[in-house]
């Protein structure tokens, strides 16, 4: 049990991703009645959830009130809803929670002026895999943010997959090239691969590449080996591995391809900010 089981919780803008959320919640058992959702338009995911387990569910802030403020507040709403979303019900509802805003592209500073609490808003950048509990995040505090607020953000993006913290509040550019946009880049790779496939004849092509992926994955956790001396395994001296990665890593141009991929992505998270 983690020291969360004591905390209420108020999810602002259950889409995508704050569904991921909502869900983590109920899966690892927190009770419905210490979650409110605050959604204009409740998916029907949302409103199927909402009649099993019971859930609050809110359209509007001033229906707020009557409920207990929450101790960890989740900001899910997109980027441009940020500021219409902060009215003067919500920063005196929220004004002791710990706010986590997964919004991309606004900084703390922007947060701290929207939201008013100075000491609980955290930034945090995420993925889509937080759908499957598999989510890569990261933190990033204010030097004054107290030590029980850290960790109450950690163990509320732990939820839903892995946490990490970052010092420098740039470096959230570089973990959205890599990290945020990084399932596209992936899924990029299998329907590349699954297409070669199919051109050579293979059929069934689709579930082959996915079977490659998750096989390879799972030989490395299970072997505990580096990717790098795995790779080396398959590769042998004059096989037909070696002649693919000759071909691959010639002038190092996989590397270069890549990395000027995720720096397009990068100055586009700046220009974002
Ligand atoms: N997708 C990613 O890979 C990813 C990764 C990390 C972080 N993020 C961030 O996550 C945030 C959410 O993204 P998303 O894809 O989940 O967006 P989304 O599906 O549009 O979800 C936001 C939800 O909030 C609702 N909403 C907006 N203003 C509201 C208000 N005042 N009161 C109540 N509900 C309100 C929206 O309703 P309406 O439809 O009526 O506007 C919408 O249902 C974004 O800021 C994004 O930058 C996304």
């Amino acid at each position: 049990m983690t020291d969360l089981k004591k905390d209420r919780f108020l999810i602002i803008g259950a889409g995508n991703m704050g569904m991921s959320f909502v869900t983590a919640l109920l899966r690892n058992k927190y009770s419905a009645n210490k979650i409110i959702i605050l959604e204009n338009k409740p998916s029907k995911k949302l409103l199927k959830i909402k009649k099993e387990k019971k859930l609050t569910v809110i359209k509007n802030i001033k229906y707020l009130k009557k409920y207990q403020k929450p101790n960890i507040a989740l900001l899910s709403v997109k980027p441009n809803q940020l500021n219409s979303v902060f009215d003067g019900d919500l920063i005196d509802f929220l004004k002791s929670s710990l706010i986590i805003s997964i919004i991309a592209g606004k900084k703390l500073s922007i947060l701290k002026k929207v939201t008013k609490n100075n000491l609980g808003t955290v930034r945090a950048m995420t993925n889509t895999p937080v759908s499957v509990g598999m989510g890569t995040s990261i933190l990033f505090f204010d030097k004054k943010t107290p030590s029980i607020l850290k960790k109450k953000a950690y163990q509320f993006l732990g939820l839903v997959g892995q946490v990490s913290e970052v010092k420098k509040e740039s470096l959230i550019d570089s973990f959205t090239a890599i990290f945020g946009s990084g399932p596209a880049y992936i899924y990029y790779f299998i329907e590349t691969l699954s297409k070669i496939a199919k051109k050579h004849g293979l059929e069934n092509s689709n579930n082959m590449v996915l079977q490659l992926f998750l096989g390879s994955l799972l030989l490395m956790l299970n072997e505990n080996e580096s990717p790098e001396s795995l790779r080396q395994k398959v590769t042998s001296k004059g096989g037909t591995t070696e002649a693919a990665m000759l071909s691959l890593t010639k002038s190092d141009k996989f590397n270069k391809i890549l990395l000027e991929a995720i720096n397009k992505a990068k100055k586009k998270s700046k220009e974002l900010n």
